[in-house]
């Protein structure tokens, strides 16, 4: 649920009083009507609110002294992600964005004062995002030029009322009515979004291994196809960019199994960018249709699978006796296998743990058996 303008302005004003109070509470799902009491006693009308407020903080998203309400914080883009999207339009020299539906403000802390404007229909998410960030933020309809930025962002709305919107044209507002508004532009989608026809980039994203969105820029900003992955390490995050530099002849043809199997990030997947990771990576795919690579090494910085064997479909119960399988991680890829129900099926009694990945070679459907997954080392890792 939103807020009213007056119930942002008890939060901003409150901050202090909520910070303790918040700090009081039991905290779990179970204690959440006693929790919501406690503030209504406290806080009377608006400790309703002050719940909502507390809740959305708690997925530690965003910063803690921040204003959110729970549809907005869920909303939100991951900073790290907005932060590749800033560093990426600083690289083509774009001196002012104006983020058009900039609900609380998230993109605009990855932006230096003078860099952004944000704007937004709703009256209390702009209320929220002036107390956010310091930058300029107004209250507009993202289908009016309002400023003289040489880029705009735009991050429709993918669900209304609790109910997720699928259709493109059904966003709000509608990508197809931005660009007739608006010169060139960055529009977050959603991550599956048919990219096929988009003139410009686009640009898919992961996070930590979760694809997060498919970022179409116009074509003055960029063409072809990007994959970018994300990754938190102890050293800070680390950022892998995936292009479609690549001609035809230059990408690796599928062939055997090597020593591992990888399952590519998501953002490669999506992004159609396998095969040019393949060839960076010295890999290949072992069907030409199906995003399972294979080779004598892991990518620096990933994980996989080292193989142990090839198992037809009707032998894997003997299989997993003959390995003395315990626990198995099941990938699927081009078969139509619950990993669910074939574990409960295989009834395994063994003692290790393993890897099967179901997928499919030319017409045949195949299990490749291999060991847990590892992590890239000195070892294995291409150097
Ligand atoms: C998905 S949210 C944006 C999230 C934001 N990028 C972030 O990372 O926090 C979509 C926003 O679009 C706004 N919106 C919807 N229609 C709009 C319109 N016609 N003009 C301006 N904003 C609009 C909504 O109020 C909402 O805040």
């Amino acid at each position: 649920m939103s807020y009213t303008l007056d119930e942002v302005a008890f939060l901003r004003e409150n901050a202090a009083a909520i910070d303790t109070a918040a700090e009081d509470l039991e905290g779990t799902k179970k204690a959440h009507l006693r929790d919501v009491a406690k503030l209504q006693a406290q806080f009377g009308d608006y400790g309703r609110a002050v719940a909502e407020l507390i809740q959305a903080r708690s997925s530690g998203k965003l910063p803690q002294d921040w204003l959110m309400d729970h549809d907005s914080a869920q909303q939100a883009t991951p900073p790290a992600v907005a932060t590749y999207r800033a560093q990426f339009l600083q690289e083509r020299n774009v001196e002012l964005v104006h983020d058009l539906t900039c609900s609380i403000g998230t993109e605009g802390q990855a932006y230096r004062p003078g860099a952004y404007v944000g704007s937004d229909l709703d009256a209390s998410r702009v209320a929220m995002a002036r107390h956010n960030i310091e930058h300029p933020v107004f209250r507009a309809d993202a289908l009016t030029t309002t400023t003289t930025a040489e880029v705009c962002i735009a991050d429709p709305a993918r669900r209304q009322g609790g109910n997720r919107i699928t259709r493109l044209d059904q966003l709000l507002p509608p990508p197809a009515d931005l660009l007739a508004t608006h010169g060139e532009m960055a529009i977050k989608c959603a991550p599956g979004i048919d990219h096929s026809e988009w003139e410009g980039l686009a640009c898919v994203v992961s996070l930590d291994g979760g694809v997060k969105e498919t970022c179409l820029y116009t074509p003055g900003l960029g063409t072809g196809k990007r994959a970018v992955v994300l990754t938190t390490t102890p050293e800070g995050l680390h950022t892998d960019v995936i292009e479609d530099d690549l001609d035809e002849e230059e990408l690796p043809e599928a062939g055997p199994i090597g020593r591992f199997l990888i399952d590519p990030d998501g953002a490669i997947v999506r992004a159609g960018l396998v095969r040019h990771y393949a060839a960076r990576e010295g890999l290949h795919q072992l069907d030409p249709r199906i995003a399972y690579l294979t080779g004598d090494r892991l990518p620096h910085g990933t994980s996989g699978f080292e193989f142990i064997e090839m198992v037809p479909m009707k032998k894997l119960k003997a299989a997993m006796a003959a390995h003395d399988v315990g626990s198995l991680e099941i990938l699927v890829r081009g078969q139509d296998v619950n990993p669910d129900q074939l574990r409960k099926k295989l009834k395994l009694k063994g003692s290790t743990a393993k890897t099967l990945v179901v997928t499919r070679i030319g017409a045949k459907g195949v299990a490749v058996l291999c060991g847990p997954r590892v992590v890239s080392s000195e070892g294995n890792y291409a150097p």
